[in-house]
């Protein structure tokens, strides 16, 4: 028999009857399906739109996490109605303040060799434990719930071969900022990391879990650990050691492709605004001033995390020009620091305690002052997203965070005149399950309060078979959904796709919205025009949502991130892609696109001819999807195909 890795054995049992098509797609059962209060409502109300009421996967959860500081009644209103639609179609509730959607499902629900579809980017973050976590959109994770497969392309599978012992002062952090490093963020979207190696060994549970959260960063599909006795020690501190199982790939297992990294030459590394895989030696850019310093979210913000972060500042005080912020990943979290006195000297120290939240993460809270420079521990730097459009934002360990708290600059942790401290590993956890809002056995009597802020989202229309369209906006590479649309403040519209729309590009051109109504308006659909990795970062869907409620109907890029292309095929906008990549440069927002023979030549998979009747030239672009999800965008999205009664695959 053939020896297989951890991916395929965890592949092959979850193979969903039917769904092996061209041998390039894999259909999965789903096990544990995770959403929360950004992805959540969305994902909630097309569960409704599809028509199911009960969930049928195992496990379902719904976590308050992202929107909790509350300004105004519209999250409030966003919190009520997730629980009860919770309580009515059978999902956990975890509320406002018991921790990050990662965090909680680690700690309290994920097991070795189980498959997680998460509404949020992040879901390899199970990845830890052994388990398969794939991040989409809301609506994959409807169909989940309804107990459908999920589709993914036969990934490549990609051996991390980890050897030697990480040195005092380098952390979990500068192993995958070395893979950013290695990889970059472009590139991998088919991929899965599978770490493996003697090295692997030498790393615990939440350090793990900052490696595996990180390889969102990188677009692969997910990223995994083998399940053994650090994972053991784990589940046994969280009290449920019965979920466990040992989960090794075969000795001799083949890889599609393999790299080793020795932990023992890793040094502290920083990524350097704005891209997470820009990734510098600290030492380097030592003595940079420091207006703020962010520990924790849902990268970083185990308790060992935090109580190393606690030793280093006990007794010392911080430097009069830096503010510190520390998020706990949890309740449980916040519970054993207090517990062991550290919350003590954190606070004594001049941190601010912040909820167990996302919060700074997404410019939520904490935003640094302009121009201002901020090392963070959470996983993303892109542009903007902490709330303040001109700030720098550094990523790195907590030891690296630490230490510029204290020097006010930034700071190479192994500088300090400080002996590495011990870091403690609780072997038990504060466990107390009772914050969890489990299901009502009597659905029909829960009443869903809906806020005048949650509104149905829009349908499309079927795919016109010529289109004629005006390019609404041209944008240059590296273009993530938060470049498409907002985060932090505008994060209150997610249940409000009309409202939300008002912000679509709102940091490139806050003409977009109007724009693109007035080309509605002339009978003409959009178009998007995009550099490379068009779409990166999070799972959010609005970023096709609201788009194709202002009439896109296409995107056309160099190359599209993984997500993001499944969301516009979901939501049915059309992702092409150059087949000359100069032809971007040959087209110009304004510009008239006449699409013909759209419809046959995405049936017939072959290339699609576009004539720029502004420019007077013409050029070719194709796609690169599934058939499967051909058949979704000829009805117009994937709602318009399950409703036509042809349930593909679902
Ligand atoms: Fe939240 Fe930021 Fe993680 S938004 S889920 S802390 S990536």
């Amino acid at each position: 028999m053939m020896a297989k890795n951890l991916v395929q054995k965890i592949l092959e049992s979850h193979e969903a009857a039917g769904t092996r098509l061209s041998g390039h797609e894999i259909g999965i059962r789903i096990d544990h399906t995770l959403v929360h209060d950004n992805s959540g409502p969305t994902a909630y109300m097309l569960f409704e739109a599809l028509g199911y009421e009960r969930i049928k996967n195992a496990l379902s959860i719904c976590c308050i996490d992202h929107k909790t500081t509350q300004v105004g009644f519209e999250n409030a209103d966003d919190h009520r109605y997730l629980r009860g639609m919770s309580e009515k179609i059978g999902a956990v509730f975890s509320p406002a303040g018991n921790g990050i959607c990662h965090q909680v499902y680690l700690e309290r629900f994920a097991k070795p060799g189980i498959t997680l579809l998460a509404a949020d980017s992040h879901a390899c973050t199970a990845g830890a434990i052994g388990a398969l976590g794939v991040g989409v959109g809301g609506l994959d994770v409807a169909v989940a719930m309804g107990g459908g497969p999920y589709l993914l392309p036969v990934p490549k599978i990609i051996n991390i071969n980890l050897v030697g012992e990480l040195r005092p002062w380098v952390g979990a952090k500068d192993v995958i900022l070395k893979i950013l490093q290695m990889f970059s963020a472009h590139g991998n979207e088919n991929a899965i990391f599978e770490f493996g190696g003697p090295g692997t060994a030498t790393l615990t549970v939440p350090q793990r879990a900052t490696i595996a959260n990180m390889g969102a960063e990188c677009g692969v599909i997910s990223a995994i650990f083998p399940s053994d006795a650090q994972t053991l020690a784990f589940c046994q501190a969280q009290q449920r050691a019965s979920d466990w199982q040992e989960l090794l790939p075969d000795p001799k297992a083949l890889y599609d492709d393999a790299v080793e990294i020795d932990l023992s030459r890793l040094e502290p590394l920083v990524a350097v605004p704005h891209r997470v895989d820009k990734v510098r030696k600290v030492r380097d850019l030592a003595g940079l001033p420091v207006d703020q310093v962010a520990i924790g979210t849902c990268t970083n913000a185990f308790h060992a995390d935090l109580a190393l972060v606690a030793r280093m500042l006990k007794n010392r005080k911080l430097h009069p020009e830096v503010s510190l912020a520390i998020a706990p990943g949890s309740r449980q979290v916040l519970k054993t620091l207090a517990r062991e006195g550290s919350l003590y000297d954190l606070v004594d120290f001049g941190a601010r305690i912040l909820e167990a939240s996302c919060g700074f993460c997404i410019g939520a809270c904490f935003s640094p002052p302009s121009e201002g420079v901020s090392v963070r521990t959470s996983n993303r730097n892109f542009l903007g997203r902490s709330g303040t459009k001109n700030a720098q934002v550094y990523l790195a360990s907590p030891a690296t965070a630490a230490a510029s708290a204290i020097t006010g600059r930034l700071t190479d942790p192994r500088q300090l005149d400080m002996e590495y401290p011990q870091e403690m590993i609780a072997d038990q956890y504060p466990i107390d399950d009772s914050i969890f809002v489990r299901p009502d056995s009597d659905a029909d009597a829960v009443v869903v309060v809906r806020g005048p802020n949650i509104k149905a989202p829009p349908l499309n229309e079927k795919l016109p078979p010529e289109m004629e369209a005006e390019v609404a906006i041209r944008v240059g590479d590296g273009i993530t959904t938060n470049h498409i649309l907002p985060g932090g403040r505008r994060n209150k519209y997610r249940a409000n796709i009309p409202q939300y729309a008002h912000y679509v590009f709102e940091s490139l051109d806050s003409n977009f919205h109007a724009r693109a109504r007035e080309i509605e308006a002339r009978g003409l659909y959009s178009v998007i025009v995009g550099g490379e990795g068009y779409g990166e970062g999070s799972a959010r869907e609005h970023a096709a949502l609201c788009p194709m409620h202002l009439g896109v109907k296409a995107v056309i890029a160099k190359s599209f991130a993984r997500m993001h292309r499944n969301n516009l095929v979901n939501f049915g906008i059309v992702p092409l892609i150059f087949e000359k990549t100069d032809d971007y440069s040959r087209i110009q927002k304004g510009d008239k696109l006449k699409f013909s023979g759209l419809r046959s030549s995405l049936s017939e998979n072959g290339p699609i001819d576009v004539v720029n009747t502004s420019q007077n030239v013409s050029f070719r672009v194709k796609v690169s999807i599934s058939p499967h999800q051909t058949a979704i965008l000829l009805a117009g999205g994937a709602i318009n195909l399950l409703k036509s009664g042809s349930r593909g695959l679902f």
